[in-house]
């Protein structure tokens, strides 16, 4: 790994643009868990059931009670990660321009990146279904469920369920700062969902070099990333950011 952590300080240390793609595992040393794989939210529970705009439209007060819930008192609590903390830095020495995040927790932010796309859009926000307006979700009263506006319409997280869009914005933006970049680093995520896992591939193709960082291979590992650090992300970022420091 140490070999890796080298080259990827020396690769992004020549880079003049770079990007980041995020996923759960960036926040799982955070306490927030992942979706899949061992421990992760879909062994729990059936996404279909709790996560598609569908069976929210159907049953708000279960989703609200099996999901959401339990997500705001994770999130509430949730600091950002040396994972999160060596983007920032990455930022601040100049290097990193952009985190495209699937994540909802705002962590990216709370650590002091700038340029965060939240293509699944985030839990900081709650919108009426009804007027559409938004509320933090720190001001919703959950002491009934589920949380309604004054207008009597109900609240929901400003996510992106599946069954829904990516909005216009976020996808266009992420498509273009994918283009532009010279190293992308794909951190922590799967790639099983689309079109989020486009990203690294319209990166590659735009010539730029890809460096995943994970503690297991994914779908991605070998056909688009150059290179896979295995590791987590906390450990890996740190360790990267202080090659660069000793190189600058
Ligand atoms: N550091 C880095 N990566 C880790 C760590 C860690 N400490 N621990 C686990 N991982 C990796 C796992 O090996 C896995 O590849 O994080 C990845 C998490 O994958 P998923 O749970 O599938 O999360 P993600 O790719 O972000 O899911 C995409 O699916 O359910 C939807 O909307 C949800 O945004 C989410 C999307």
């Amino acid at each position: 790994m140490d070999d890796l952590i080298k080259k990827a300080a020396e690769d992004l240390s020549g880079a003049k643009n770079v990007t980041a793609l995020t996923g759960a595992g960036a926040s799982i040393e955070s306490g927030i868990p992942a979706f899949r794989g061992k421990g992760g939210l879909w062994e729990k529970y059936d996404p279909m059931e709790v996560a598609h705009i569908d069976s929210f439209l159907q049953d708000p007060v279960k989703v609200w009670n099996l999901l959401i819930k339990d997500m705001k008192d994770v999130i509430d609590q949730a600091q950002p990660n040396d994972c999160h903390k060596g983007l920032a830095k990455l930022e601040d020495l100049g290097k990193l321009k952009t985190v495209i995040t699937q994540n909802v927790d705002g962590l990216h932010q709370m650590a002091g990146n700038t340029d965060v796309i939240e293509f699944h859009g985030t839990f900081a926000w709650q919108r009426c279904m009804e007027c559409n307006t938004h509320v933090e979700t720190r001001h919703v009263d959950i002491s009934e469920i589920p949380p309604r506006c004054d207008c009597g319409g109900i609240f929901r997280p400003n996510v992106i369920f599946f069954g829904e869009m990516i909005p216009q914005e976020a996808h266009w933006r992420s498509h273009q700062v994918a283009t532009e970049c010279d190293v992308m680093l794909v951190i922590g995520t799967s790639g099983v969902v689309q079109p989020a896992a486009m990203m690294p591939v319209v990166a590659k193709e735009s010539g730029a070099k890809i460096i995943e960082i994970n503690p297991e291979s994914t779908l991605l590992t070998g056909e688009i990333s150059d290179y896979l650090i295995k590791g987590p992300a906390g450990d890996v970022m740190k360790g990267i950011v202080a090659q660069i420091e000793k190189m600058d």
